[in-house]
């Protein structure tokens, strides 16, 4: 089939391409970086906020599947830098869709949403509860939920939703300083500094290996799952003083990391329910360790990264300390 991934030089996406190239799809990818590139792919280097070109480039694809995440997910950072993230999350969205039905032959969207749109709700998260998100970014992702539906039903295709939880692994972008703990901690022993953790940080969190979720998201694309909503991570939850350990005794590394106040708005415990794609897709978990293996070996090889910071639209006293 013809598929569309848009964010496909990102984590989760370049590691759909590879499954898609190796179903023998027809593969374009659209994100506005040059990384984790696949040959085999149509890559095009675009900024999806471009309404104009992205017309142009999505009208001539046509696609019959579109993987819908491009998207800016830097959570923490939502409230300090609003426009960025909404533009980044919601214009990219309709400026994939609309020509993706202009052009005549959309049979599916599958639509990365996020684990953030349940805020504080009680845990274990359930795809049948009610929403809550509170932070920028979360209600973004339940905007294009929201979205989706609708559009979906006017004008007449199918769509999936997918709620991914805390994803890392290879071809985690390491310079970014706003989010990914896991790459976060392990660039900073590539450096050579200890690590920051937020409050005292017993946080509670489900980190998902990436291979685990594109397998669920790849099927998500073509089996008989349309009009679902599907948590997609791991059940098992870690401290991230727990998961600062498992790092500590994989890499060899004795670090002391710095303790900063609680993030603002910061969600204590993420955990969701994934009973559903046990049931649906069989699916199960690589344990943490071995992951965080296979992660470490190859953030190694990429040596240690320099961060990139960008001007916050909004800063105040309540920016971490560490966002330079
Ligand atoms: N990684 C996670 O823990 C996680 C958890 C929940 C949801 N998600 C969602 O899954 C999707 C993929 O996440 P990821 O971790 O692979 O992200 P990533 O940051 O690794 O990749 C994002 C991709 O989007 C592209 N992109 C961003 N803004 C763009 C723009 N304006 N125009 C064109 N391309 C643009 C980037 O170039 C990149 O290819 C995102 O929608 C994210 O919100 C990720």
């Amino acid at each position: 089939m013809k598929v569309l991934v848009t964010g496909q030089s990102g984590l989760i996406g370049s590691h759909l391409v590879d499954i898609l190239l190796a179903y023998n799809h027809e593969v374009y990818g659209i994100s506005r970086t040059n990384r984790n590139k696949n040959p085999r792919c149509h890559n095009f280097c675009l900024d999806l906020r471009d309404t104009a070109r992205a017309k142009k480039i999505i009208e001539s694809v046509a696609p019959e599947v579109v993987f819908a995440l491009a998207a800016n997910a830097a959570e923490g950072k939502s409230f300090f830098s609003p426009i960025d993230i909404t533009t980044n999350n919601i214009d990219v969205f309709f400026n994939t869709l609309v020509p993706s039905i202009r052009a005549g032959k959309l049979k599916r969207v599958i639509f990365s949403s996020s684990v953030a749109v349940y805020g504080s709700i009680k845990t274990p998260f359930k795809e049948s509860d009610t929403p809550a998100p509170q932070d920028i970014y979360g209600v973004s992702k339940l905007t294009i939920e929201n979205s989706l539906k609708i559009m979906s039903q006017v004008h007449g295709f199918e769509y999936v939703i997918i709620r991914p939880h805390n994803v890392f692994g290879p071809r985690q972008n390491m310079n970014d300083p706003y989010r990914n703990v896991v790459t976060l901690f392990m660039n900073h022993i590539l450096i050579g500094e200890p690590y920051f953790i937020y409050g005292n940080g017993e946080m509670r969190r489900c980190f998902s290996y990436v291979k685990d979720v594109v397998d669920i998201i790849y099927r998500s694309g073509f089996e008989k799952v349309s009009g679902m909503t599907f948590n997609v991570g791991s059940d098992l939850d870690w401290s991230i003083n727990q998961l600062s350990e498992v790092i500590q005794k994989i890499s060899g590394h004795i670090v002391s990391p710095k303790y900063l106040p609680d993030r603002v708005q910061e969600v204590h415990n993420v955990i969701s329910n994934h009973n559903l794609i046990r049931k649906i897709f069989g699916y199960k978990d690589t344990p943490l360790e071995k992951a965080l293996k296979e992660t470490w070996e190859w953030a190694k090889k990429q040596g240690p990264q320099k961060y990139i910071y960008t001007e916050l639209e909004l800063p105040n006293k309540l920016v971490p300390k560490n966002w330079k």
